[in-house]
């Protein structure tokens, strides 16, 4: 029975095997890493007198030259091979003969695919860190901008104290600054080289892989050949980082939409950010935002998926790695993608600061300080506490301010109130008297947006292109 179909059924069996094998249509990214750890192998096998250096220079040629049709489109990378790395040693056997099946010595595709991935995931590392470092110089600008721009500050999204916008937007100054930081730890961790761990247990060729580590501009070698293929630690720390970044992103995407409603209308998304509705004309909608802050679910679901890709594996290397590139290659996209349209979204949105002020003087959010005067004039906090609370509840039901009660209605409620209390909760008092580090007050905010300035020159990103 099974000879009647078998022998159809076995090809196209192995066609899709083939195909469910390959990694071809995702791996092909990782061409100039390839061929970049190709051509620091094979320099080092000439030095160590594995190759000569006549063969040396034919393969490094051959390789030059796949890397330059690549990238002027002369040569095209297709599903006929399986992978990048048999794209381009079937290549580079194609245009120097015999030689260039020499490149392979002492080396399996195990460590040649760790190797590549290392480098490209190392140099995304850097420009995603470049992203940040733009969108935080878009930060500290505005920050600059807006030292005395008042606005409530929230808790439970209902007004709570006042705040300045430099102060709101420092907060998310910090979460970036913090995510470079990341970055950089990540960097450090992962910076060494798995090339010459061989399939799993190195190989018996002299090879010197601190030189192909300098080389490639690794700190070092890798110092277990087991670990060394098998290890993605480094892909699921920057997935990590990624997802934080996205989750940064989304939160302040989430206020931005919430700023940019018919009611709070604290900001203008400008019009090269927003997009309008087919049906109704007086749409604009803050798109931009919501995107970002949809697809940070497909971050968290890369880093999801990696962590569960290696949990169950045996060492070394097992096929199931494979499924490392795709998820981190669309995080990677993505995050960038986001990064850039947020960066540009914020560095021509219009705040509407009249709209903000208004928005702190209109929601008791200088009832902590009612209560904070009459602690100054001997009240204790609990009582204090309680009668500001009453002339809260007086204000509601009258639609007034706590400003715009008299001095006789606030001296029915406690005869410790002076005529100095409406000084000391007006907006700029309640806002300049936080002046503990990391408040709102002006001559703390000028101190961290000092430092803030500081650290962006002295911590400008290490590359600055990509
Ligand atoms: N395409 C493979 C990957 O991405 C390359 C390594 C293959 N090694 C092997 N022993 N099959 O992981």
């Amino acid at each position: 029975m099974a000879q009647l179909w078998g022998g159809r059924f076995t090809k196209e069996t192995d066609q899709m095997v083939y195909d469910f094998n390959a990694s071809i249509t995702f791996d092909k990214r990782l061409y100039k890493q390839d061929i970049e750890g190709s051509m620091a192998h094979v320099k080092m096998l000439a030095k160590q007198q594995i190759l000569t250096e006549q063969e040396r220079d034919e393969i490094l040629k051959g390789l030059t030259g796949i890397l330059r049709d690549v990238e002027n489109g002369t040569l095209a990378i297709t599903t006929e091979y399986e992978d990048i790395h048999s794209f381009v040693e079937a290549n580079l056997i194609d245009r120097i003969g015999d030689v260039g099946k020499k490149l392979h010595t002492g080396r399996s595709r195990n460590d040649q695919v760790a190797l590549d991935m290392r480098l490209y995931v190392r140099e995304e590392v850097l420009y995603t860190d470049q992203l940040v470092y733009g969108l935080l110089k878009v930060l500290q600008r505005i920050m600059e901008e807006n030292i005395d721009t008042f606005m409530p500050g929230f808790t439970h999204l209902q007004k709570a104290q006042p705040v300045t916008l430099a102060h709101h937007i420092g907060a998310y100054f910090e979460m970036f600054r913090r995510d470079r930081s990341r970055l950089k730890d990540i960097y450090e961790r992962m910076n060494y080289c798995p090339l010459g761990a061989g399939a799993l247990a190195g190989t018996t060729y002299p090879l010197d892989r601190d030189y192909t580590a300098q080389l490639l501009g690794f700190a070092g070698p890798t110092r277990n050949s087991m670990d060394s293929v098998s290890d993605r630690d480094y892909v699921i720390e920057y997935l990590s980082a990624l997802a934080t970044i996205m989750m940064h992103l989304s939160r302040f995407s989430e206020e931005v939409i919430i700023w940019n409603t018919n009611e709070y209308r604290f900001v203008e998304i400008d019009d090269a950010y927003s997009t309008g509705s087919s049906i109704m004309p007086q749409k604009k909608n803050p798109d931009i935002a919501e995107l970002v802050r949809g697809k940070t679910g497909r971050v968290y679901g890369a880093l999801m998926s990696m962590l569960t890709t290696m949990k169950g594996l045996p060492l070394a290397y097992n096929k199931d790695m494979q499924e490392d590139k795709e998820g981190v290659f669309d995080a990677i996209d993505t995050t960038t993608m986001c990064l850039t349209l947020f960066t540009g979204m914020m560095d021509t949105i219009v705040f509407n600061k009249d709209v903000m002020e208004a928005s702190a003087k209109n929601g008791f959010t200088n009832a902590t300080d009612v209560a904070d005067y009459l602690v100054n004039h001997g009240v204790p906090f609990r009582d204090a506490h309680s009668i500001s609370g009453r002339l809260v509840l007086r204000c509601i039901a009258e639609n007034k301010a706590l400003d715009d009660l008299t001095l006789d209605e606030y001296k029915e409620e406690c005869p410790a109130f002076e005529a100095d209390i409406y000084g000391a909760i007006s907006m700029k008092t309640c806002v300049e008297r936080r002046l503990t580090l990391g408040a709102p007050g002006e001559a703390v905010m000028r101190q961290v947006i000092a430092e803030n300035k500081a650290y962006l020159e002295r911590e400008a990103p290490s590359c600055d292109q990509k």
